[in-house]
């Protein structure tokens, strides 16, 4: 990666590890303001996908604003040097006090999901005197054809309000003395790998952006959520410059900001998880590599049956290849990385798991007490761990015994 070899990092910092490079982050980034060029927008980083303050430090030097989804977030981006003004706060369930936080920041926006939200957000910005500056997160029910976790633009799904409403609750919206209405948007669905169901959502968009404006509500922005996809096998995803070419000109002759939430395009094919293979284990025909990694450090797999590149670090020219189930050492049938790959390897080997490096480590876990992994950024030849592994003290840190009874 970059200039340092994956194996060395591994030496040094052992593993399970993730490793992100800073330059393949930054291109990544850098895509997309290249992509929008002179065009009016606010790319807000989906800091969900990848959470590191390192990885927010990186994005926020290159002009990043960012989408939370928790006061938790919003401390990373401070923490990080990201702009509180470049904010937005998305999520179905913000608390009163995350309400607060974000008030006295001065974030850039809260993209409303309901309108109980809406109504909570109005008494909680006049109890502090403060305008709470608001963009309705809408449903435009479009199928984005990904896989069904994380699909979210149906009128099935938890999020958004009915497209069909929102005219009515922009309405009851624009009357609420402590709401200033920004802007509008919405966010189908992750992994989109096809352009079409955002080309979709964004003419019902601008049919209800034309219809408030004649209702003399003028919004500032239009924010067009995330998802575009990334290669992990043989997708074809298109690139952001490919999606940009067709969203534009439906979008020529608009004044208002176009804001966008990229989180997997940004980081996905940006990092690496390093891994070490235990045991080498043969039930009849079935052949599995046991590694020091598992689902509480990659859920990917598991969760929504991903199917993620691996690769042994270095060549095993005294090994058979053999198609491998690679499995971790926490206890359930679901804790796999990866099925049926071909590889030639003995124990001791090093793999490495592609494309980990969005929602990797962000949703690991301490499942089966196991210490969380390190992660490290290549930057040019060096390697800085940007988060030291877990130790056994920290995973008991804040548990208490009982006092003891006779
Ligand atoms: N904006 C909102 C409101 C979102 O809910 C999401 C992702 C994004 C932006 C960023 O979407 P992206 O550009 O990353 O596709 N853990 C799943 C993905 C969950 C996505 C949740 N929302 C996975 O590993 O595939």
């Amino acid at each position: 990666m970059e200039g340092v070899a994956l194996n060395d990092i591994a030496d040094q910092f052992g593993t399970p590890c993730y490793v992100y490079s800073k330059d393949a982050l930054s291109q990544n980034f850098m895509a997309y303001k290249n992509a929008l060029g002179d065009r009016d927008h606010l790319i807000c980083y989906a800091v969900k996908s990848n959470s590191n303050i390192a990885v927010l430090q990186t994005l926020a030097k290159l002009g990043a604003g960012f989408d939370i989804v928790s006061v938790g977030e919003l401390e990373r981006v401070l923490i990080a040097g990201g702009d509180p003004s470049k904010v937005v706060f998305s999520g179905v369930a913000k608390t009163a006090e995350e309400m607060r936080r974000a008030l006295q920041l001065g974030i850039h926006c809260f993209n409303v999901e309901s309108e109980a939200e809406l109504e909570l957000l109005n008494t909680t910005a006049g109890e502090q005197n403060l305008i709470a500056p608001v963009s309705m997160r809408v449903n435009p029910d479009v199928d984005a054809k990904t896989h069904a976790y994380i699909s979210t633009g149906l009128k099935e799904n938890k999020f958004g309000i009915d497209i069909n409403l929102a005219p009515e609750i922009y309405k009851r919206a624009a009357q609420m003395d402590n709401i200033n209405l920004v802007g509008v948007d919405y966010h189908i669905g992750s992994q989109l790998t096809d352009i079409k169901p955002f080309i979709d959502a964004m003419d019902r968009l601008l049919l209800l952006v034309d219809q408030l404006n004649d209702a003399g509500v003028q919004l500032k922005h239009i924010d067009i959520g995330g998802g575009l996809g990334v290669r992990y096998k043989n997708e074809n995803a298109p690139s952001v410059a490919d999606y940009m070419a067709e969203l534009l000109p439906l979008l020529e002759g608009r004044h208002e900001t176009l804001v966008m939430e990229p989180g997997r395009s940004v980081t996905a094919n940006a990092g690496v998880l390093l891994m070490q293979v235990q045991f080498i284990k043969s039930n009849g025909d079935k052949n599995f590599a046991i590694v020091d990694t598992a689902m509480n450090d990659m859920l990917r797999p598991a969760l929504y049956q991903a199917w993620m590149d691996i690769q042994p670090l270095e060549l095993n020219s005294s090994a058979e290849e053999k198609p491998y189930d690679v499995v971790g050492p926490v206890c359930e049938t679901g804790d796999f990385l990866a099925k049926d790959r071909s590889m030639a390897i003995t124990a001791g080997d090093r793999l490495c798991l592609l494309s980990a490096g969005a929602y990797g480590f962000v949703m690991s876990s301490n499942y089966n007490s196991r210490t969380r992994a390190a992660e490290i950024m290549v930057d040019g030849d060096q390697a800085y761990v940007v988060r030291a592994r877990e130790t056994i003290a920290d995973l008991t840190r804040g548990e208490k015994l009982l006092p003891e009874s006779d």
